[in-house]
């Protein structure tokens, strides 16, 4: 089995193409908060009340139901949820927050996270911020990388 970890789950777009593959064992983390968004996607900034998020994680939660056998969400800030994970993970998606900081939090996180062969996958490397933070990570870390994936030296 393939243990899969994404940071930022959304409406859980990208979480019902992976688990198209039977092979996956997934965790899904996010806040589903309501907070001021300088740096998502178009369509979260009109996803402007604390309902809204509750209806998309309702949703999401409707949307992992078949597949509980392998798959799980947990409703809470990277921060605070993915150091509690015991598990390490095959391919860590790192698609939370945008900001800076956040980016190079989680990206810190999912490094603990981590199998020996496994692999991060950022996204957004196109947003200032995130790129700042990939940059920054790779250089701090004794990792090595190509486009958006990193994995460990
Ligand atoms: C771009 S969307 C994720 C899209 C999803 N990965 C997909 O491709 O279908 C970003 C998500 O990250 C979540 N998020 C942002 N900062 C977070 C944090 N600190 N902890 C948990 N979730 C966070 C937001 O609530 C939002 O749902």
């Amino acid at each position: 089995m393939i243990d899969y970890l994404e940071i930022g789950v959304a409406q859980g777009k990208h979480m019902l193409e992976i688990l198209r593959d039977k092979n996956v064992r997934y965790v899904g983390v996010d806040r589903w908060e309501c907070v001021p968004l300088k740096h998502e996607h178009n369509k979260m900034r009109n996803w402007d009340t604390q309902e809204k998020w509750d209806e998309v994680y309702k949703s999401v939660l409707q949307k992992v139901e078949p597949y509980k056998n392998r798959a799980s969400i947990i409703r809470g800030n990277s921060v605070d949820v993915v150091p509690t994970l015991v598990n390490k993970f095959d391919i860590i998606y790192v698609d939370g927050d945008h900001s800076y900081e956040g980016a190079k939090k989680d990206l810190e996180l999912a490094l603990t996270k981590l199998k020996e062969n496994g692999v991060i996958k950022v996204d957004d490397l196109h947003y200032s911020d995130v790129k700042k933070a990939f940059k920054e990570f790779v250089k701090e870390n004794d990792v090595e990388y190509k486009g958006d994936k990193i994995w460990l030296r």
